[in-house]
């Protein structure tokens, strides 16, 4: 284990890291580790060697966390972790319209100003998540919006809320703008607010006022069980290509992974790479998980991690982020019930059997 995660594990000392990658380094004093600015990812040849960024960066893959930004004030380990492991992070929840415009003329970016601050000191990106996120499960769509029948009314909310925010947040440069469009276990775009009010075209619409926005950054499309379902899969594909074809001025795709059954079909990933690269598109897996089944132990599970993040990164993605890096913070508990184990760490922040081989992949990718 590195120096950074050893410290962290036995006390979460910030001084301690002072220490992180020390051979690696140039130890300036500054409280404040920065092991994957002085580190050479030639250098790394087993986990102990160096963390997940360095070994990623070697690769040229961003490797992302979503992070809660009360956690990141009040549990220094969990902070801590994240700059010394990642060099994205996506806010979980702090960036979503019913968190960041809770009432029409009610804006509350704090917690999101927080973590972009926070990355923006830790030299990590950040992933806008989310623009536009309506479904009937859980989303993030605010009753004030939904309340909205008239089409121009809601076109001029949708607006204001996308540019405001984007605008608000110019320092981030990739963000999904729509998530989740296609029903959950279906095929077809779903029957949400905007699609009874705007029709199917509030998602070209919305990444048009998403360009209009912010004409430099990368614009995402995010998707979830497109991995499992080839029904759902050839339903994607299709309306992605249509997008492009039609012009709209999307950059790229998400594929969540949120990985409840385990394993894809071996291949799945690296087609879906293969597929949207050919139409010139960026492919990000965005929110992987792999919660224990009855019949996984920790290294089945480290498997599926390398299973998908090696075709992913073998066919082209560059960013890989998971939902979450510890299983003592993770969405899995409150979604399916507790003790899923879906991440990298443990509860003590200690690297499980899916952490090396994360590591691995992005060594064997540098
Ligand atoms: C989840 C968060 O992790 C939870 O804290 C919140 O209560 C609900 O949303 N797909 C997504 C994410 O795109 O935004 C979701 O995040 C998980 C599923």
């Amino acid at each position: 284990m590195p120096d950074v995660r050893r410290a962290l594990v036995a006390v979460a000392l910030p001084a301690l890291l002072v220490g992180a990658c020390a051979s690696d380094g140039d130890d300036t004093g500054d409280p404040t580790p920065e092991p994957e600015q002085t580190a050479d990812a030639a250098a790394c040849e087993q986990p102990d060697d160096c963390p997940l960024r360095v070994v990623a960066g070697g690769a040229d893959v961003l490797i992302g966390t979503a992070v809660q930004s009360d956690l990141l004030e009040s549990e220094p380990a969990y902070a801590e972790m994240v700059a010394a492991e990642f060099n994205s992070v996506t806010p979980e929840n702090a960036l979503k319209w019913d968190a960041v415009h809770p009432e029409p003329d009610t804006w509350t970016f704090e917690d999101a100003d927080a973590i972009v601050d926070f990355a923006a000191e830790h030299d990590v990106a950040v992933k806008g998540h989310n623009l536009v996120w309506a479904q009937e499960l859980v989303d993030s769509t605010p009753d004030w919006v939904e309340e909205i029948d008239a089409p121009d009314e809601l076109r001029s909310a949708l607006e204001e809320h996308i540019t405001t925010v984007m605008e608000h947040f110019d320092t981030v440069d990739r963000w999904d703008v729509v998530n989740e469009p296609l029903q959950t276990t279906g095929t077809e775009l779903y029957d949400n607010h905007f699609h009874r009010v705007l029709g199917p075209g509030y998602v070209a619409e919305a990444f048009e006022m998403a360009r209009s926005a912010d004409p430099d950054a990368a614009l995402y499309l995010n998707e979830n069980i497109v991995e499992y379902s080839p029904g759902k899969r050839d339903a994607f594909v299709e309306l992605v290509t249509d997008l492009v074809d039609d012009g709209v001025p999307i950059d790229g795709v998400g594929l969540q992974l949120h990985l409840v059954n385990g394993a894809p079909e071996a291949g799945v990933v690296s087609d879906l790479v293969e597929t949207f690269t050919d139409l010139d598109l960026e492919v990000a897996i965005t929110e992987l998980d792999v919660p224990l089944r009855e019949s996984d132990d920790l290294s089945s599970q480290a498997a599926v991690f390398d299973q998908v993040v090696e075709e992913c990164v073998g066919a082209g993605c560059r960013d890989v982020t998971l939902w979450g890096f510890t299983d003592k913070h993770t969405w899995i508990d409150s979604f399916l019930g507790p003790g899923l184990e879906p991440l990298i760490l443990d509860d003590d922040y200690a690297p499980k059997p899916a952490y090396d081989a994360l590591w691995q992949v992005f060594a064997a990718q540098s």
